[in-house]
């Protein structure tokens, strides 16, 4: 009697880590699930809009005006400037600094060559047309057709780097070599893949029924998983290899940019894509089939466009500084709180909601931020690029 209410206390220290050690069970169906987020890496993809994607000297060239701080209008900002190798190809800002600061966050550009929209909020349907942007766009690099199109001209590197990429010297169509030269960073960006992470190890694993490999991968991102594929209902947007189904959605994130001015997100992202002269059913497109252009054809505004945002892919996710369109969470403890927390009154209303306040307990969302890390990994160092024309 004397030692009831020790033993008991003892008991219940004790129940927390027992229930931490204890293995977790896959049924047949989460083991399904899981496999559905690789194998990775995925086989390359061929962008049939771009005629130099995939090729050794379009991605030669493109790599050269990536780090070319000539693009830009003050000869100072390079796309890599923002862009950094060292930074996950972000910047480690919560939101894009140029001249101004801008309203967004630099998203990271691993496995850019696999979507479909680009942008937060897919103003651009091809890595091209999205590559254009930021040289034109006065509050990022502020440069002009003129001034690349007289730099691919005029620098003998630049100039033998197109010639090789296109098999013609640069001619006298400005807007035929900005689109080109967009053409060659988007071939390069398209070879930036993410590399093999614990997670990875842990899903072929599991999908070939080697339950002692499956046995290294720890048990609070195990059980993160678990709530990922299951209960959280996370993979109904963050869906397959790269975690991200590719489309838009709103998960209650505020709008507001700044008292009276709201970001509007994929709604003026339509808009914006279908005024670009540069969108895949545009004359710069290369691919004679059309069928490249089918989902640009077939985009129309919706009223519930408003306030969503694209799905980001989660790999490499924990690498950033900040989260979400605006940057404005700091840490994936945070995104995590926010999904437990999240009010349906901040949703739209229309349709069954895909999130819903999880009500997460100080266990589970720690499981969630483990599985989440275990998504990242350190690249393997990149060698410097050869020259353009040795
Ligand atoms: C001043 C910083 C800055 C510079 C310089 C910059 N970017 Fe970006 N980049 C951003 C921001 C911010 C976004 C998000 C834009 C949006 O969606 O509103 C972005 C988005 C992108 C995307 C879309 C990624 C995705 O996941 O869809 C691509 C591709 C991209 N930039 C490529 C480039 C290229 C190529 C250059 C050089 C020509 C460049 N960027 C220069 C800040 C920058
Ligand atoms: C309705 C679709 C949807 C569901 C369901 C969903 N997400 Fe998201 N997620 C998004 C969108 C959209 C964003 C970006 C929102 C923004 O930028 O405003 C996002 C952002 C994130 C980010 C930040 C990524 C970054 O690079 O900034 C993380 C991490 C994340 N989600 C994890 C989760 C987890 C964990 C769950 C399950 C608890 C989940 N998501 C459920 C759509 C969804």
């Amino acid at each position: 009697m004397r030692w009831g209410p020790l033993t008991a206390l003892l008991l219940a220290a004790l129940a927390a880590p027992a229930e931490a050690q204890a293995p977790v069970d896959w049924s047949e169906a989460e083991i399904r699930l899981v496999g559905q987020h690789g194998p990775w890496p995925p086989p390359p993809v061929r962008d049939p809009s771009n005629r130099i994607s995939d090729t050794p000297a379009g991605i030669a060239l493109g790599e050269y005006l990536f780090n070319d701080a000539r693009l830009s209008g003050d000869g100072l900002m390079s796309c890599a400037t923002c862009h950094q190798a060292g930074r996950d190809w972000s910047d480690g800002r919560a939101r894009g600094k140029a001249r101004a600061d801008l309203d967004r966050r630099t998203p990271s550009l691993w496995n850019v060559g696999h979507s479909h929209w680009f942008g937060w909020t897919g103003a651009g349907d091809s890595l091209w047309a999205q590559s254009i942007r930021p040289i034109l766009d006065p509050e990022e690099m502020g440069g002009s057709w003129a001034r690349v199109a007289r730099l691919l001209r005029e620098d003998k590197d630049l100039a033998c780097g197109y010639d090789r990429a296109f098999g013609t010297k640069p001619d006298s169509d400005d807007e035929r070599l900005l689109v080109d030269a967009a053409k060659a960073l988007a071939a390069f960006q398209a070879t930036l893949v993410s590399p093999r992470t614990r997670f990875d190890a842990f899903r072929d694993a599991l999908v070939a029924g080697d339950r002692e490999a499956a046995a290294r991968y720890g048990l609070p991102e195990q059980r993160g998983l678990k709530l990922f594929v299951g209960e959280g209902n996370c993979n109904a947007c963050h869906f397959g290899p790269r975690f991200t189904n590719g489309e838009f959605g709103d998960i209650g994130i505020a709008f507001f940019v700044r008292p009276g001015e709201v970001d509007s997100g994929r709604l003026g992202g339509i808009a914006a894509l279908v005024a670009s002269p540069f969108n895949l059913l545009g004359r710069y497109n290369d691919d004679p089939s059309g069928t490249s252009a089918r989902r640009t054809q077939h985009v129309r505004r919706l009223h519930s466009n408003f306030g969503e945002f694209r799905v980001p892919g989660l790999r490499q996710v924990g690498r950033s500084a900040a989260f979400m369109h605006n940057g404005g969470f700091a840490t994936l403890e945070d995104v995590v709180r926010h999904y437990s927390e999240v009010s349906p009154d901040r949703l739209h209303s229309d349709g069954t909601p895909l999130v819903r306040p999880l009500g997460l307990s100080a266990q589970q969302s720690t499981d969630l931020v483990a599985f989440l890390r275990s998504l990242d990994a350190d690249p393997p160092t990149r060698p410097a690029p050869p020259p353009l024309c040795p």
